[in-house]
């Protein structure tokens, strides 16, 4: 009962989560279901800083949540909820906007890198506001722990900055959450450009969750490889072959220095045509699991109705507790 808790998003922005999604961040909230109380959301509101078409938002927001399903997350564990089923979401944020200085949010390296090169009339005050947005998301649930890489760092900061700073003006409200460093995550690189991260843009670099397994092995059978033959995990001068094994090595459990054993010998072709078949039978069974839980709209809607439900619980208390500090 007493587990801490944990908070975590992510963004419905593309058609399918991808190997990287998986491996970096998804397959550990499966497993911090067993560990903490786990608050997990298909961050919508997120997805409309930019330009977006309302239909395809709203088809890749189910498609997001039956894959999160699909792989693992247990909604008898897990409160899984779609962030704009809870309005308490942008009402603390408008309080936390309130608390950020402006010049600390134009800080953020993220909205600096993603505006940069555009007029600013083309870039939404929500884009810059997002970090405040996300930081109420977590100070809502008085999450324990945020699981985060690299990139959004500053942006735990902020929040526990922002956290601090109404605890002491208006007394203890809020949790100050902790980034919850996860073991294991394998980062995954680009296949085509194994220097850079597995992401949505370049198509034949990214294996798709929900893409035909056929031409996912095909991506991975066309991976680049490095010079030399050797089938070894050497980041710096092998970085295709070693994304391949840490793939490998995360979606079957073998050791990275047991694959390189059964590979001794063998050639880059072997590697990936194996590994292309590792991924075919991850793949498959998700996808069937995701169109069952698509075949159901009904059934979908009353899952996610009820995890948002839990979640406002939750939500509305810290909500009310902040109104009425704030003097309303
Ligand atoms: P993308 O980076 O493709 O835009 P997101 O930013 O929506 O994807 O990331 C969602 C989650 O997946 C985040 O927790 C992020 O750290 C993780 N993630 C994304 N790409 C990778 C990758 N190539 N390797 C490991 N984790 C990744
Ligand atoms: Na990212």
């Amino acid at each position: 009962q007493s587990l801490p808790r944990v908070l975590s998003g992510i963004q419905p922005t593309a058609d399918s989560f991808h190997l990287g999604n998986y491996l970096g961040a998804i397959r550990q909230w499966v497993a911090m279901q067993e560990t903490h109380d786990t608050f997990y959301c298909v961050v919508d509101l997120h997805a409309i800083t930019v330009e977006h078409d309302p239909e395809l938002l709203r088809q890749r927001t189910r498609v997001s949540a039956a894959q999160l399903l699909a792989l693992g997350i247990d909604p008898d564990r897990a409160t899984l909820f779609v962030q704009s089923q809870v309005p308490e979401h942008p009402q603390l944020s408008w309080v936390m906007e309130c608390m950020a200085g402006f010049g600390e949010a134009s800080r953020m390296t993220q909205f600096k890198d993603k505006s940069a090169r555009q007029a600013l009339d083309r870039v939404s005050v929500g884009l810059f506001t997002y970090p405040v947005l996300q930081a109420a998301d977590i100070l809502l649930y008085q999450a324990n722990f945020v699981p985060v890489g690299e990139d959004q760092r500053q942006h735990l900061e902020l929040t526990r900055d922002l956290a601090q700073r109404f605890n002491s003006r208006f007394g203890r409200t809020f949790t100050l959450p902790e980034a919850y460093i996860v073991k294991d995550t394998a980062k995954i690189f680009d296949l085509q450009d194994p220097t850079a991260k597995m992401s949505k843009s370049v198509p034949a670099g990214v294996v798709e969750l929900l893409e035909d397994p056929k031409k996912a092995a095909k991506k991975i059978r066309s991976a680049v490889t490095d010079t030399g033959r050797e089938i070894v995990y050497d980041t710096e001068n092998k970085p295709g072959v070693s994304n391949l094994l840490s793939i490998y090595s995360a979606l079957t459990g073998k050791s990275v220095a047991d694959l390189e054993k059964a590979y001794d010998g063998r050639g880059y072709g072997d590697l990936k045509k194996d590994l292309g078949e590792v991924v075919v039978d991850f793949i498959t069974p998700v996808q069937a699991s995701v169109r069952s839980y698509l075949d159901d709209p009904a059934e979908l809607d009353k899952l996610l109705a009820k995890g948002a439900e839990r979640a406002r619980a939750v939500a509305a208390k810290t909500l009310a507790q902040t109104y009425e500090r704030v003097g309303f």
